[in-house]
């Protein structure tokens, strides 16, 4: 079985943040090392670096190496500018602004240490996020197996595995948990428009792993659970508000109002960190627009419509906490009612 290698790491002298450029897989696996602020931005923007978690965890790495060329002075001036930056390059996972103010937080407790003391407390903190996200999705895997049968066929939107997270990944972990244990659940796997994670990289991930999976486009998955060929579908989380509704990759809303119908199950899995307690509600996060080029021209030879052809292309919906049957958590699976669960997580009346 074929592992899905580091997708974030420091390089070895820790002055730079290695990716996999995910934009080229599933033909290439090229690595990148970043050690600028715009290259790093840039990684961000296009999708070189995505998924929730792993676009928190890049960033904690981002400012922790930005931090190593700051001067005594000038320290606070450029890491508040430089975690802004950070994190206006995408808004609706809120795992980008949480683990950026996380590390900003961090060197501003330390405020009067001299810098090379803050910078190494900066790159104890960026492992901490990262260490934390691999313990995290351990869990999920584990628990989201446990909702599983064997000879399960579940359906999965978008990609929330490895190369989006930090090991086992969130919507992936029971397949590849199961996969490791012989136990057998296959896979039918969204493709994902318009940016197609799921035939790119859930597909790639999947099948390196050794897990059954069929690829389907969107389109198709009302007739797969119709035929009753679906027994669960398991999908990862961009930010979660405290009611339980959950924004995720465009397409996910669609994919549990066709399960609702069919009557099968929705599992949302997703780290603590995900799960933002200052937004009441899914009306309050804020959705991606993206360039309508990735859906007019990006993934083929040729563009597939007329040139001056207007898109819309928001690149995450959210699905109604109704529609989903249980939120699997590093700490545990909750069911409904949500705002309570949620609550009862994070302790009475805290927000985080
Ligand atoms: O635009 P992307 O590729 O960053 O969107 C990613 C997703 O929607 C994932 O499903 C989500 O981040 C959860 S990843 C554990």
């Amino acid at each position: 079985m074929l592992k899905t290698p580091a997708n974030i790491a420091l390089s070895p002298d820790g002055s730079a943040v290695r990716i996999i450029d995910q934009t080229l897989l599933p033909g290439q696996l090229r690595f990148l090392q970043l050690r600028e602020r715009e290259q790093m931005v840039e990684a961000i923007k296009t999708l070189r670096v995505r998924g929730a978690p792993a676009i928190g965890i890049f960033a904690g790495y981002c400012v922790y190496v930005l931090a190593q060329s700051y001067g005594q002075e000038e320290f606070f001036p450029r890491l508040d500018s430089d975690c802004d930056r950070l994190v206006s390059c995408r808004p609706t996972a809120v795992n980008l602004a949480r683990q950026v103010n996380r590390m900003r937080a961090a060197a501003h407790a330390m405020e009067g240490s001299p810098a090379g003391e803050i910078v190494q407390a900066l790159g104890q903190q960026a492992r901490a996020i990262h260490q934390e996200d691999i313990a995290m999705c351990l869990a999920i895997a584990q628990a989201g197996l446990d909702l599983l049968h064997p000879g399960d066929t579940v359906l999965t939107h978008c990609n929330a595995g490895p190369l989006a997270t930090s090991e086992y990944g969130t919507g992936l972990g029971p397949l590849l948990l199961a996969a490791e244990r012989g136990v057998d659940i296959k896979a039918f796997v969204d493709e994902t428009r318009p940016l197609l994670q799921g035939a790119r990289l859930t597909a790639w991930e999947l099948t390196n792993a050794g897990v059954d999976c069929t690829l389907i486009c969107d389109n198709m998955a009302a007739l797969a659970m119709s035929q009753g060929k679906i027994q669960a579908v398991l999908a990862g989380c961009d930010r979660m508000a405290a009611n339980g509704d959950a924004a995720n990759k465009i397409g996910t809303s669609g994919a549990a109002i066709i399960a609702k119908h069919y009557g099968v199950p929705v599992y949302i899995l997703l780290p603590s960190s995900t799960i933002d307690m200052d937004c009441p509600t899914g009306a309050d996060i804020p959705i991606e627009l993206r360039d309508g080029e990735e859906i007019r021209s990006l993934w083929y030879e040729k563009p597939m419509a007329p040139e001056q052809v207007k898109c819309w292309n928001p690149a995450f919906d959210v699905t109604d906490h109704t529609l989903i049957t249980a939120i699997v958590t590093e700490k545990g699976v909750l069911r409904p009612p949500y705002d309570q669960a949620l609550r009862a997580l994070f302790g009475k009346g805290e927000t985080r």
